[in-house]
């Protein structure tokens, strides 16, 4: 639709994204006109884009041919211009927390008819961006592939009945499910789509666009996750209460019994140890580099945590874990990195982190510093990797720099990727995406907070996590483009 009939797309626009695409295209073209790109696909790609009035008249023409289809299109626009006309209705951690109190049928039913309501909404204001990216980057078939998906989404979800009962909320949850699945490409999609395109449309607009989609990627996933793990935990403590078993009782347990409730809270933590997250990330990261570099267990930099580590916070570990992963994964692999002729010894002789050096341990330790204010929880990671190569600083928070695009073509190899610690085990921590910071300042950022990075010229890194303590924040998604702002550290 997106690559194969320009046409279709344009007519999928609005009148005003229309005009802003028409713009875009033109203010796209001339910047880059310049820009000589050496295969032919690229050649005749560019020779499109430069010829924009062209384009935008080619468009409008195939538009007016395409009939039917082109109605269809235009009924399509309306209901998406209702549903962006929609703000999103924002949660707090907090809220997830307290509602979870007391949970009752009624309640999970009206919890299903929010994520319901709401998922078609934040949707459709993605979908948009789409609609706004300048017209080469639409043509890309990777990002064309997550368009479809998000049509798809949008398209099963709105036209969802209402739910009434448990059974509808089965019903919904494991189309839920379905979803959550089938999306687990669009990470990998979106890498490879904005790796192509890093030449051809302003490094601000994809960044602004990428940081847009993964933000409100995470938000989606917050509600659908969240929703999906009450109806489980519910649905076990109502059979636990009628004394059924996991595989029978279907028909009984249609509806609960009146003034059944539950003590829930899904995916939210009201009390996650701070500590312990790190320790657990700490032994997965190590064993991930022990692994990949053929090395015994504990030869990886040791991780000391020390502060406030009795600290705990209200928090999704999912979201928290992945960003301390990422920061430990980044600490060890560069101290490992510089410290490499160590591994060269025979790796028997290196059973035990002192057998090879004496006294010493083969690494330099990482430490991890936890800092528990009333209102904020800071993490640092200070390791003594040599610090961060000057020419790629100022890029790490971009997806766009030519170096950091290179490393999002690694998403070639993978199928899928869902930002989550575990997943780590299928994706080898020597490939580099050049993703894992970007991707931890969104999380951060969703819940209110940020990561800094602060380097040490010829010593190392300080990495700061900060978020929230109280989970009082309200997530951090906006509908409109123009509100999204890329890292400002
Ligand atoms: N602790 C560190 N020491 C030295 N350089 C670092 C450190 N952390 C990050 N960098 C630099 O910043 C770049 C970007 O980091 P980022 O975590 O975003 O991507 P990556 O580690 O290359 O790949 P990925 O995280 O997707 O596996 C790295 O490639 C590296 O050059
Ligand atoms: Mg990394």
């Amino acid at each position: 639709m997106l690559r194969h009939a320009p046409g279709v797309f344009f007519a999928q626009i609005s009148l005003t994204g229309r005009r802003r695409l028409a713009s875009s295209v033109a203010g796209t073209a001339a910047k880059y006109e310049s820009q000589k790109l050496k295969t032919t696909t690229r050649a005749a790609t560019i020779t499109t884009t430069s010829a924009s009035a062209n384009t935008v008249a080619h468009a409008r023409t195939v538009s007016a041919q395409s009939g039917r289809n082109l109605q269809q299109k235009f009924y399509e626009n309306r209901i998406l211009d209702r549903y962006t006309a929609q703000e999103p209705k924002k949660i707090t951690l907090r809220q997830l927390v307290l509602f979870g109190r007391q949970l009752t049928e009624d309640k999970l039913v009206a919890s299903a008819n929010y994520v319901r309501s709401e998922l078609p909404v934040r949707l459709a204001h993605r979908i948009s961006d789409f609609q706004f990216l300048p017209y080469i980057a639409g043509t890309n078939p990777h990002l064309k592939m997550v368009y479809d998906l998000y049509w798809r989404a949008f398209d099963e979800f709105r036209k969802f009945a209402p739910v009434k009962t448990l059974d509808d909320n089965r019903r919904f949850c494991d189309n839920v499910k379905r979803n959550l699945l089938e999306h687990s490409q669009v990470i990998p999609q979106l890498g490879m789509g904005v790796s192509e395109c890093a030449d051809l449309v302003a490094p601000d607009e994809i960044d602004r666009f990428m940081n847009q989609m993964l933000i409100s990627r995470i938000s989606r996933r917050t509600l659908a996750e969240q929703h999906i793990a009450l109806s489980e935990q519910f649905d076990q403590d109502l059979r636990a209460h009628l004394g059924l078993s996991s595989a029978e009782g279907f028909a009984q347990m249609a509806s609960a019994p009146r003034g059944f409730a539950t003590q829930r809270i899904g995916i939210v933590r009201a009390d996650c140890s701070v500590a312990q997250v790190v320790n657990d990330c700490a032994l997965h990261a190590s064993g991930l580099y022990e692994e990949s570099h053929h090395l015994p267990p504990g030869t990886a930099p040791q991780v000391i945590v020390e502060g406030h580590t009795d600290a705990t916070f209200m928090c999704i570990p999912a979201h928290f874990s992945y960003i301390i992963h990422e920061l430990l994964k980044n600490a060890m692999s560069h101290v490992m990195a510089r410290y490499a002729t160590r591994l060269d010894s025979d790796a028997s002789a290196l059973a035990g982190i002192k057998s090879a050096f004496g006294s010493e341990p083969l690494f330099p330790p990482i430490r991890v510093t936890i800092c528990s204010s009333h209102n904020d929880i800071v993490v640092r990671v200070s390791d003594q990797g040599g610090g961060i190569n000057p020419g790629i600083l100022p890029y790490i928070w971009s997806f766009t720099h030519p170096l950091k695009a290179k490393r999002l073509h690694n998403f070639h190899a993978v199928n899928r990727m869902e930002a989550r610690v575990d997943e780590s085990d299928s994706v080898s921590p020597l490939m580099s995406f050049g993703f894992g910071l970007p991707m931890s300042n969104i999380y951060a950022k969703y819940w209110g907070g940020s990561v800094s990075v602060h380097s040490l010229p010829g010593y190392g890194v300080d990495a700061y996590v900060q978020l929230p303590r109280l989970g009082n924040v309200v997530e951090n998604i906006s509908a409109r483009r123009a509100q999204v702002d890329s890292h400002e550290s």
